[in-house]
């Protein structure tokens, strides 16, 4: 303990950072303000183990600007500032999805010129304000169904299909040195959605739009095994748009009936090393990002009841299979 009571930061056992960090690897997770805020082991552990953030939520058009033209920055700030005084990067995400939009926004009735000037000055604030600070940008987030096709919001109902087009342009305009990404789940394999990303990403490079490159989040469960097997051939299909691969919300969620037994722990920690050995493998990126690390604050159980312990990272902080299964893979590598 420091004088501020703190426990100083662990610099002596090995870490998930110490292993990336040799291997220039980024290993991130989301992290929750929320947590971030009033959990101190939360925070230990966050700079313990992590080189890179995603803020969870901070950064989304409803937290950020809960009234037009109010913005609102203190939480994306703590993340930001916590990351740098850390020497941690900090993925920004998401400028626009269709959801997380603020009222105002979303029961607004706008015109498709005024949506436009709504979309771009957001860009412009946020990306602006965050330039040569946030150096990766997911720009566009779930724009594509699970059909393929574009997937109808108020961007695409009121603007038309070409608001990622907008979106891209206006992002590279505020800060033309970041790294601009569209992201999207079911990419795993290669099915309609997965299809559908890739039709995507060919046609606005084709159109000159500025995209450096794809996040596929991983939000998995153990019965998505097969898709991790065909991973390998969708990463070399985005790999050959010369587009950089991320993974950017990884997590394997775990179907309970009270706590998870060693051969759910031992079939996750499979997927986590599967997920990662393949991606190192396929990929010249080395981007790998957790969407969170401890059962504490899982996500999956709000969005899947009766589903859960999805981190490598159990309630209680104790390490779980599916932590050595990803510090294997980055030890192994290359
Ligand atoms: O902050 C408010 C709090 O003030 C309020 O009391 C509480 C009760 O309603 O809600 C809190 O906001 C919640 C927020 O998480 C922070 O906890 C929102 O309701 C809740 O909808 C929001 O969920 C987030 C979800 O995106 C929204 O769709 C999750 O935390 C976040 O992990 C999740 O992340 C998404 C990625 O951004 C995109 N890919 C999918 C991924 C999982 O859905």
């Amino acid at each position: 303990m420091n004088v501020m009571g703190i426990e100083e930061v662990d610099t002596l056992s090995p870490s998930l950072r110490k292993y990336a960090d040799r291997n220039s690897i980024r290993i991130g997770t989301c992290a929750s303000i929320e947590a971030f805020q009033n959990d101190p082991v939360y925070v230990q552990t966050l700079k313990r183990e992590f080189n890179l953030i995603t803020p969870e939520n901070a950064l989304k058009f409803g937290p950020l600007c809960p009234e037009q033209d109010v913005y609102n920055f203190e939480a994306a700030d703590r993340l930001v500032d916590f990351a740098e005084a850390n020497n941690m990067e900090v993925r920004g995400h998401a400028l626009v999805w269709n959801l997380q939009l603020p009222a105002w926004l979303s029961r607004g009735n706008f015109s498709r010129s005024e949506l436009i000037r709504i979309l771009t000055d957001h860009i412009k604030v946020v990306v602006g304000r965050y330039a040569g600070r946030i150096k990766i940008w997911d720009v566009v987030n779930e724009a594509i169904d699970y059909d393929g096709t574009i997937k109808e919001s108020i961007w695409s109902k009121t603007i038309g299909p070409d608001f990622i087009d907008i979106a891209f342009h206006a992002a590279h305009a505020a800060d033309p040195a970041a790294l601009l990404f569209y992201n999207d789940y079911g990419t795993e394999a290669k099915e309609m959605h997965a299809d559908g990303v890739y039709k995507l990403l060919q046609n606005l490079l084709h159109r000159n739009v500025p995209v450096d490159g794809v996040g596929l989040q991983m939000h998995l469960h153990l019965d998505d095994l097969p898709a991790v097997q065909n991973l390998s051939r969708n990463f070399r299909r985005l790999s050959g748009l010369r587009l950089l691969v991320h993974i950017t919300e990884l997590d394997v969620r775990l179907s309970l009936n009270g706590l998870p037994n060693k051969e759910q722990l031992a079939a996750q920690a499979y997927i986590y090393g599967q997920v990662l050995k393949t991606y190192l493998a396929e990929t010249t990126c080395k981007t790998i990002i957790l969407w969170g690390f401890t059962d504490r604050y899982d996500w999956i159980p709000h969005f899947f009841p009766g589903d859960g312990a999805s981190m490598i990272f159990d309630e209680e902080y104790k390490k779980k299979p599916g932590y050595e299964a990803v510090a294997s893979q980055l030890t192994a590598y290359p």
